[in-house]
Parts: structure tokens; sequence; C-alpha cells
């Protein structure tokens, strides 16, 4: 088969490690890719948001299988383009229709759908500056901290946590004026939960499902979960407080009716389910959906998952999804992100990157990388995750940071106590 992924973060390696596996892929092709696909496959300088070229590149190269790695193309229809196109309706890709992507795409479309199917969650309200005055009012009458979510996409920057009743009605205002654009159109305001987060994914054609190994990640720049919001600069697999009868709890509570909603509103999901849930006092709330994996939760998860990942896909294309039996590592895996200085805010490229070759018993799976003549160079943000395997996460977690410490590049900066809550 000829496979296209698009995609060119570190999940991408990722998935882009787990294709090249396959006895059923003879190529795969990555659009953009980064250094570490380029190993695995061919890169090609297309952007997944271009629907045109990349429908031009999968009739060219008589692409078998699509497999989108992000939200946004997602969340603007690149499933529905392929679907009302009679040369590519054929051609599976993997990801949910426009509608579908809603689920992520839109945080008040996923609440009333989780109000609907009866999924726990966070009390909410929605405002548009047609009602600004009920929500300045309805702030009032909140004990804080107010949460304040913008409707769209932002780029994870769209969730707004506040202590103070008047700042966070001038938020509002300045949310709903624009402060994030479009995304920001809509706000929606819901209680504020206390607990411990985690993520769950689950694989599905629209019918049955399958759970994939759970993963918790780590947002904060600082260690000790201190400062400004990134990516993710680590991530654990799988979560430790997640026990079987809060597994079943997660499965009953949430991912059946989740499944049961999108069945009933006649959605078209063939694709990953990533489910971001707070457990509070034992019990699990769904904080957001997203309509792809998670990207550093992909570098933990499919190191631990050994079923053949294109045999699973096309299982799910054909709606065999339930014939599969899942095989997973009962390993621990923890992944350390080594970021550019100045990550999350403005940072430099181009650093020449060394010691990869140095790297032992751990897996490199490259985000922000180039290749540059024969050097590889820093090419975002995050920049490489490293993934190790042990009995428990901590032993994994001491080896991946090790070897953070045989990488080099200039203002390479890593956190050293992933899993330090746990
Ligand atoms: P989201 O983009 O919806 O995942 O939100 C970003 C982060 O904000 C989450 O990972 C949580 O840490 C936090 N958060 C979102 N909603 C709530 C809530 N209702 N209560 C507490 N924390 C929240
Ligand atoms: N690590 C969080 C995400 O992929 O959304």
């Amino acid at each position: 088969m000829n496979i296209l992924l698009l995609g060119n973060g570190g999940r991408e390696h990722a998935f882009a490690w787990k294709i090249a596996q396959s006895l059923l892929c003879q190529q795969l092709y990555i659009a953009p890719g980064n250094a570490g696909t380029a190993e695995l496959g061919i890169n090609i300088p297309i952007d997944p948001m271009d629907f045109d070229e990349v429908a031009d590149f999968v009739l060219d190269e008589e692409i078998d299988l699509v497999i989108v790695g992000a939200e946004a193309p997602l969340v603007e229809g690149i499933y529905d383009y392929f679907q009302v196109d009679e040369d590519l309706q054929d051609i599976p890709i993997i990801g949910p229709s426009k509608a579908a992507a809603q689920l992520e795409g839109s945080k008040a479309f996923a609440k009333a759908f989780m109000k609907e199917f009866g999924i726990p969650t966070a009390a909410y309200r929605e405002f548009t500056t047609a009602n600004l005055e009920e929500g300045i009012a309805y702030i009032a009458t909140q004990t804080p901290p107010i949460v304040l979510k913008a409707d769209g996409l932002a780029a994870g920057k769209g969730v707004l946590i506040i202590e103070d009743i008047s700042e966070a009605q001038a938020e509002l205002q300045a949310m709903l004026n624009g402060k994030f654009g479009k995304a920001s159109e809509r706000v929606v305001i819901e209680q504020f939960l206390n607990g411990i987060e985690c993520s769950v994914f689950v694989l599905t054609d629209g019918k049955s499902y399958k759970i994939l190994p759970s993963a918790k990640d780590y947002k904060r720049i600082g260690e000790g979960d201190k400062g400004l919001n990134t990516g993710g600069m680590g991530a654990i697999s799988p979560v430790p407080f997640l026990t079987n009868d809060l597994m079943t709890k997660i499965e009953t509570t949430i991912i059946q009716p989740t499944i049961n909603g999108i069945q009933q509103r006649d959605l078209d999901y063939k694709g990953f389910i990533f489910f971001g849930l707070i457990i509070v006092e034992g019990n699990p709330y769904v904080i957001e959906y997203n309509c792809r994996m998670g990207d550093p939760e992909t570098q933990v998860v499919f190191p631990r998952w050994n079923n053949d990942l294109v045999e699973v896909l096309i299982a799910l294309t054909k709606g065999q999804l339930n014939e599969i039996e899942m095989d997973i590592n009962p390993q621990s895996a923890a992944a350390v992100i080594l970021v550019s200085g100045g990550y999350p805010n403005d940072y430099e490229k181009g650093k020449v990157i060394e010691g990869i070759e140095n790297v032992e018993d751990s897996f490199v799976f490259h985000a922000g990388t180039q290749e540059l003549g024969d050097q590889i160079v820093t090419n975002g943000g995050r920049v490489i995750a490293i993934t190790s395997l042990g009995k428990n996460f901590r032993e994994a977690v001491r080896q991946s940071t090790a070897n953070a410490a045989q990488i080099h590049f200039e203002g390479k900066y890593f956190r050293r106590d992933i899993g330090f809550d746990l």
C-alpha cells in the first residue's frame, strides 16, 4: 500500500515509525514531515491545509490510505473534501468528518453533545456579544476560579482560568471582541473542576471502538507544573491511578455514551478520539474532546501498542474493527521533550542538533527538526521527544531524562520531573 501521513510533529514521527513497521506498507509519504520522518519515508513539501494539493498528490501517487495527524485539516473538512469527489471518495482517510470534528472544533458543540447524551462534564453556559451583559452578570454569581473557553480552535491558548471576578468579566468582553479572532466569537464559561487530569484514547469506526493505552501529559513549561502552557513537555503511559474500576467507569459513563451519541447524531467518524479527562473524587469528567491523537501522548502510547497499525486502520475503514484483538505491552513508557530556549514564547530556529546517535535504549521522535545538508537543525518549539520503556513509569522517566542529556543544541531545555505528582 501507498500511505500518505499528514503532519510534521513528534506525533507524526511516532505514526510514521509504526506505519513503517507494517508489512502492508510499501511506500510512506509524509506531508510535510520532519528530519525524523525523512528516515522512514519520503517527505513531500505539501501543506496539509491545502486540500487541492493533497488531493492531486493522492491521485498522482496512487495513495491507498491517508492518515491525518493534527486537528486543523479535520476541523476544516478534509474528510468531506474527499467524500464529495468521485475520484477520491473510495480512498480511505483516517479522521472524522467536518461535522464530527466539531467535538474538538467547537467547545459549545462538544458541551451540547455531552449534555444531550448524559456524559459527565463541568456545568456551563455559552455567550456571544448578543448576551454579553448576561455573561457579565453570570460571572458575578460564580465562585472563582472562573473558566473561560474560546469556542473555536485557538492553538491551545483559548482557555483562561481566572481567580478574580472583575478580571474574568473583562476577559469575557475581550474574548468576545476578538481576542482570539473568530475562535472567541462565542465563549463557554464552565464550572471549575478540581482533580487530576489524564487522557484516554479510542479508535472507532463510528460503531465499535478499541481502547488504546492511557496517558498523562505535562503541559507547563516549568518543573512542578509551573509557568506557561506548552504543547506538552512530557508524558507517561499508562496512567498509574487509572485502576480497572476507574477504567470501567470511564468506558461506561464516557466512551460508550460518546460512541452512542456519534451514532444517534449520524456523524461520520472513522478515526481517533482523545478524551481529556479530569478525575474528581474518583469520578471521571470530560474536560475536552480531541478528534485526533495527542502530541506527545502518541509518543508514549504507540511504543506500547504491538498491533500492526496499518492492519488495524484498514479493518477500521472496512467496518471490521471489532475483529481486531488489541496487543498492548504491559511495560510503562515515558517521554521527555527537548524544546528550544524561550519556548513557548519566541525562540530561534536553525540550531544544530548533535548527539542523537549517543542515545541508547530509548526512541528518539523528532518534532521541530529539519535536515539541512548533512546536519539536523531545530525547526520549532518542541524539538525532540525521547521515549523509554521500563517496568514502571519512574524507571522509564529516569531513562528518558538521562538520554535527554545526550542530545545537544543551543538553548536546549527539558523538564527533569515528568511524573513528579504521581
Ligand atoms: P482544554 O483546552 O479544554 O483542554 O483546557 C486546557 C486546560 O485547562 C486543561 O488541560 C485543564 O488543565 C484546564 N481546564 C479546562 N477546563 C477546566 C475545568 N472545567 N476545570 C478545571 N480546569 C480546567
Ligand atoms: N498534548 C495535548 C494535545 O495533543 O492536545
